[in-house]
């Protein structure tokens, strides 16, 4: 593992260089690729160094991190202070990669935490409005909220039971209401569910496309990861408990699901859609069921590479037309015919088209809901119909229809922003015929 931090560490001094924005988009990309292939996965964790060390759940997170955060480089070519940027983005992916590979439960936190430092300031440094502050206020304090109970909890444990590894405390079992509140609540904020989710919004609308990819894209997925890192302690309790956050997080997702189909604003339809897809994630984890788990790890690396091309693709419109605004961003398939196939392409992921890993994730997390409860069903179906549906209204609002008269002239899209785009959706489709993978299947 060790090696792995000293190659991002090291590319964190690469932006002292001049003129090195490209380089180190293709060292992150290549270092995604030298973890493809230096790893033996076994039931556990591999390659241990000191607390880190790399298991199944581990890797295709560490590897979709690597992944969008090229991404982002590669979706960033117009931004100001570019040193800056990268040095940004670069130490995001170290404290995102410390804190998928971090055995120990302390680490994990410190690095959780550390992740939002680099994210507040890509959102105040590269954000276009005033309002930007606001959002990171929000941002900062709805997560420190969340996950200073955490902290205690993370100390309770150490005091009690004298170790804070990640293997151990698969073997403890508590029975406190208020310790499983403590480490469950900071990863609901960050996922995040219903009711807790109203940072997410304001972030992503203020963020630049950078921003809003590595929130989408990772961030959320802390959430779950985290979650699925300690329900482990809390099984017997969960069974007792669980039903609440299973209900809210999906009768939430029908609310969040309204709520998208009558946003004006692109990015927060994108951003709320996501709030729908992370509660479903959050009842497939609830649930405790094998389907369920691997159903949620699956749909948070499906919609994460989703969600964070469709924000790539707000931008290339934001970018041409100056305004996010749905009234103005009509008849796209008259200025960008091509485009409008990757708007088609996408969109149709998002709403679990075959042969999307969407698809699989959301079957899976069907049969765990309805197994767990036939109840679910009521939501589960108001919830996939509004999918389907709100992704057709942003895909036939932004592409049909009368175009704004207002626009004069126009960029095209170039070769870069296709290649972005192609390699969000490329996964995305792929994978499906590797999916033994993404269910930790060894
Ligand atoms: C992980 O361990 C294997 C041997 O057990 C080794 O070949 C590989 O290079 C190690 N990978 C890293 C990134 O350290």
């Amino acid at each position: 593992m060790l090696k792995i931090y000293l190659y991002l560490g090291f590319l964190c001094f690469s932006c002292l260089l001049k003129k090195n924005f490209w380089m180190g988009q293709n060292l992150m990309f290549f270092l995604m690729f030298l973890m493809i292939f230096m790893f033996k996965l076994d039931f556990s964790f591999v390659n241990l160094s000191y607390c880190f060390g790399i298991d199944v759940m581990s890797y295709g997170l560490i590897l979709l991190t690597l992944w969008i955060c090229s991404l982002m480089i590669l979706a960033s070519s117009f931004v100001l202070y570019k040193n800056f940027f990268l040095m940004m983005v670069y130490l995001l992916t170290f404290f995102l990669v410390l804190t998928f590979s971090s055995m120990n439960l302390f680490l994990f936190y410190l690095f959780f935490e550390m992740s939002i430092i680099p994210t507040l300031l890509l959102i105040l440094g590269w954000g276009y409005q005033p309002e930007r502050l606001q959002a990171g206020i929000y941002l900062l304090f709805y997560t420190m909220f969340g996950s200073l109970p955490l902290l205690l909890g993370v100390f309770y444990l150490m005091i009690n039971m004298g170790s804070l590894s990640l293997v151990m405390i698969m073997n403890f079992s508590f029975m406190q209401f208020f310790l499983y509140m403590s480490f469950i609540f900071a990863f609901l904020v960050k996922m995040p569910m219903f009711f807790v989710h109203l940072w997410l919004p304001k972030a992503h609308v203020e963020a630049p496309v950078s921003g809003s990819m590595i929130l989408a894209g990772i961030l959320l997925k802390l959430g779950g990861y985290g979650i699925l890192r300690v329900i482990a302690m809390f099984q017997k309790l969960g069974l007792s408990l669980n039903f609440i956050l299973v209900s809210t997080s999906l009768f939430g997702g029908v609310l969040v699901s309204l709520i998208c189909l009558r946003q004006v604003d692109l990015k927060s339809l994108v951003a709320y859609s996501s709030v729908a897809h992370m509660g479903l994630v959050l009842g497939g984890i609830m649930t405790l069921n094998f389907w369920g788990v691997e159903g949620a790890y699956m749909m948070m690396i499906a919609h994460g590479l989703c969600s964070s091309g469709l924000f790539c693709l707000v931008n290339l419109l934001y970018e041409r037309v100056g305004s996010r605004s749905l009234l103005l961003n009509k008849g796209m398939l008259n200025f960008l015919p091509s485009l409008a196939i990757w708007w088609f392409l996408l969109c149709s992921c998002n709403m679990a088209a075959p042969p999307s890993i969407n698809l699989m994730s959301e079957i899976m997390l069907l049969n765990s809901l309805v197994s767990w409860s036939w109840l679910s069903i009521l939501c589960l179906s108001l919830m996939s119909f509004f999918s389907a549906a709100y992704s057709l209204y942003l895909y036939s609002y932004s592409q049909h229809g009368q175009m704004f008269s207002g626009i004069f002239s126009f960029l095209t899209i170039s070769c870069s922003e296709f290649l972005l785009l192609f390699l969000h959706w490329v996964p995305i489709n792929l994978l499906i015929l590797k999916c033994d993978v993404i269910v930790n299947w060894l």
